[in-house]
Formats: structure tokens, C-alpha cells, sequence
């Protein structure tokens, strides 16, 4: 079997944005791959439902508020779950908001600031945070989550914030990918790669789409791999909604 690569038993996964959505998903298929995992979610009502939904699927997975956009809160749950668990092997750094339809020359100061709070800011404290310990470990695996929005200007949205801390994201996790590959603790994260899900509503329509979503690696090979996540998404419905994500 194909998913038999991707065995992941005696690990533990945290994901954040993990009640709906594409973080749903990983922690469905990160479960199916044999770890222990852990979702975490800003919204209260959604962690729950997302926790309810994997229990019904036959995983267990512990559901714990955080916001990623509080850096202290961030160090406490990855210290606390680092000594609760042993070790947080895998981090999927999922959360994010967007706020479509803002020219930049409309948007405020507060949309702009909660933006790049969220999407990049946010991906930085977790990596920061969970990737010290795995440094401390020698091992570990780390997935953010950027989008071809850090890549291309799309149209017809005017999402410059969102834009810029997706592409803020990409470039974070070849930076952090090349000092922590080669500093001195080498190799101390097994791979840290950045998927760029396309728009989710085409991709779910467009089977051809379906094929190739949606991890290609953005450091070291530079190579496309097929992943759990996608094969997930093919396995369960989901409509993907950007809603309750304004600022
Ligand atoms: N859906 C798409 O078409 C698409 C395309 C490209 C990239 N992405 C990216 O994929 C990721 C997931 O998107 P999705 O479509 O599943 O979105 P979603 O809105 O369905 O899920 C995002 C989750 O993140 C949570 N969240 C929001 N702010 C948070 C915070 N401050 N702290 C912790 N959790 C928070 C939300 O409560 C929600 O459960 C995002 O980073 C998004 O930018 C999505």
C-alpha cells in the first residue's frame, strides 16, 4: 500500500487550525497514518466539532485552545505538550485567515496588521517554538502551510496583506529550513516543507486538480510528492469556507 510510506506510529502530531478545514484534514490523515495527535483551534465550538468528527472516525485525538497569534500562550503549549507527550515529532502550522475583497488602498491598519498576525506571524512562533525543541531532540518534522497566493497575484481578489504573508511564509520556511539543516545541530529536522494549496474550491472540482494537490516541497529537492492530505480530502467531503476568518 501506497499510505505504508507514510507511517507515522509512536509519533505525535500538533496542528494548528486544526478544527475544519484543510488542518482537519491533516489531523484525519496524520491519525490514519498511526500518530497521536493533537489539534488545536482558535475557535472553541469549532475544535470540538473537529474533535467530534475525528472520534467518530475512530481517533482519539486531544483538542487544546490556542491562538497563534499569542506568542506566550505558544511557548506554554509547546513546552507543556513537548513534556506531556515525550516529544511533538510533527508540527502542521495550518492556521490562517484571509479577508478576500480589500483594495490596499481601503485597507485598514487593523485588517493588515491581523492579517500578517495570523498567517505569518503566527507560523513563526509555532516553528520557533516547536522547532526548539525538536532542535533540542535532533529530530523532528515541520509542514507549513502557505498558498499560491505567496507566489502569483491572484485575480480578481485584492488581499495584499494575505498575499505578503503567505509569500512572508514560504521564505520563512527556507530560511528556517536552511539554518536549521546546517547549523549546529545537523539534520535536527527531518524535513520542513511548505504545502501551497490552490484555490480549494477549484481544486475540489477539478479532478485533474484533485491528482496533483497539493504538497510540492519548496526546500531542499525541489520535487513534488503526493501526500496523506490529499488523499484524505479525496477520501471525505469537505467544503472548503473561508468564513468566520475576517478580521
Ligand atoms: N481554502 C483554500 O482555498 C486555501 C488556499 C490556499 C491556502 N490556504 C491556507 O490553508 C490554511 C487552512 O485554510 P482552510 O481553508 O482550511 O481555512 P479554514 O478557515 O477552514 O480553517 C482555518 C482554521 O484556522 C483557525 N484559526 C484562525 N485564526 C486562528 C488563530 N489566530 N489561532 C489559531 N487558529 C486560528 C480557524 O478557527 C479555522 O478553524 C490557511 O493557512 C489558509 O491560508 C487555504
Amino acid at each position: 500500500m501506497y499510505s505504508e510510506k507514510f507511517r507515522l506510529d509512536g509519533k505525535t502530531a500538533f496542528i494548528t487550525g486544526g478544527g475544519r478545514g484543510i488542518g482537519l484534514c491533516a489531523a484525519q490523515a496524520l491519525a490514519e497514518a498511526g500518530a497521536r495527535v493533537v489539534i488545536s483551534d482558535v475557535q472553541p465550538d469549532v475544535l470540538e466539532a473537529g474533535r467530534a468528527e475525528l472520534a467518530g472516525l475512530g481517533h482519539a485525538v486531544e483538542a487544546v485552545a490556542l491562538d497563534v497569534t499569542r506568542p506566550d500562550d505558544v511557548t506554554r503549549m509547546a513546552g507543556g505538550l513537548n513534556a506531556r507527550y515525550g516529544a511533538i515529532d510533527v508540527l502542521v502550522a495550518n492556521a490562517g485567515i484571509a479577508w478576500p475583497d480589500t483594495g490596499g488602498e481601503e485597507m485598514s491598519d487593523a485588517a493588515w496588521l491581523r492579517v500578517v498576525d495570523v498567517d505569518l506571524n503566527g507560523v513563526f512562533w509555532c516553528c520557533r517554538d516547536f522547532g526548539r525543541h525538536m532542535l533540542g531532540r535532533g529530530s523532528g518534522a515541520i509542514v507549513t502551510v502557505g498558498s499560491m497566493s505567496g507566489l502569483i497575484s491572484n485575480r480578481p481578489q485584492r488581499q495584499a496583506h494575505y498575499n505578503a504573508a503567505k509569500a512572508g511564509v514560504h521564505h520563512l520556511t527556507r530560511s528556517l529550513a536552511g539554518e536549521w539543516a546546517a547549523g549546529p545541530a545537523p539534520r535536527a529536522t527531518r524535513s520542513s516543507f511548505c504545502i501551497r494549496p490552490r484555490n480549494m474550491a477549484r481544486a475540489l472540482r477539478c479532478s485533474a486538480a484533485r491528482s496533483t494537490w497539493p504538497t510540492r516541497r519548496s526546500t531542499s529537492s525541489g520535487s513534488c510528492v503526493r501526500s496523506p492530505v490529499a488523499t484524505c480530502l479525496q477520501k471525505r467531503p469537505w467544503k472548503p469556507t473561508m468564513e468566520g476568518c475576517r478580521p
